[in-house]
């Protein structure tokens, strides 16, 4: 995501800093005791500016959330959007998701969502696509047996590719469709999403479940 420096952005941070996380690793395996009462810990990799993160912690109160992004200038929004909402079950992460295994320990995590990452078209750059092997292999030791990735994406030769590197990392797949919303709008979208429905762009979507052997 191209995006444009905020010259405010360390004064934004500050007061919005009640949502975000600074020495995540420091909670690794630790996240349900630090924050207690939460049946279900999730994650969600590249935020963005944070619509489907305050739709989904505010959809899904029983479930904490823990949204990562490294690129602060979007992630700001989506912090702001938090503590406008006032929603206590989310945090966000300046981090990159390549860190995924110093910051949740195995098993830990209930659910990951995956919206919209950037395409990475053309072989030579495969491996940056948030569903190449190397990062499935880091979700599947995060999640806990059962637990579930739910991809969405507008582009369809990476949902393809992506359906490929999910089932040989050992994910079974569900509820696939390459028209979510093609019955009306379904669940609650990304900024992203509301852009491309807004278009008439078809959205792919699936869920890749860790099967408990
Ligand atoms: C195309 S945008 C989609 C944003 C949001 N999920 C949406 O659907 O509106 C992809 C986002 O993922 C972030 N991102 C990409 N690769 C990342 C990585 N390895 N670690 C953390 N964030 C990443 C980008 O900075 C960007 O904000």
């Amino acid at each position: 995501m191209r995006m444009r420096k905020k010259k405010n952005l360390p004064q934004r941070m500050e007061k919005a800093a009640s949502v975000l996380v600074t020495e995540p690793e420091a909670l690794r395996g630790r996240w349900r005791e630090e924050y207690p009462g939460y049946g279900r810990l999730f994650a969600e990799l590249g935020c963005g500016k944070g619509s489907f993160t305050a739709g989904t912690a505010a959809a899904e109160k029983d479930a904490f959330l823990v949204a990562l992004e490294r690129v602060p200038d979007a992630m700001i929004m989506a912090m702001e959007k938090a503590v406008a909402a006032e929603l206590a079950n989310v945090r966000f992460l300046d981090t990159d998701v390549a860190r995924l295994g110093e910051i949740f320990s195995e098993g830990e995590l209930d659910r990951i969502y995956i919206n919209f990452c950037d395409p990475w078209p053309g072989k030579k750059h495969a491996k940056r696509r948030l569903t190449a092997p190397s990062f499935l292999a880091l979700y599947r030791t995060a999640l806990r047996p059962g637990g579930q990735i739910h991809f969405k994406t507008d582009n369809a030769p990476l949902f393809a590719w992506s359906l490929e590197t999910l089932r040989e990392a050992g994910f079974t797949l569900s509820e696939v469709t390459e028209d979510l919303h093609a019955a009306g709008p379904v669940g609650v979208m990304t900024d992203y999403e509301a852009k491309f429905y807004a278009e008439g762009k078809p959205i792919c979507r699936c869920v890749a479940t860790k099967e408990d052997a």
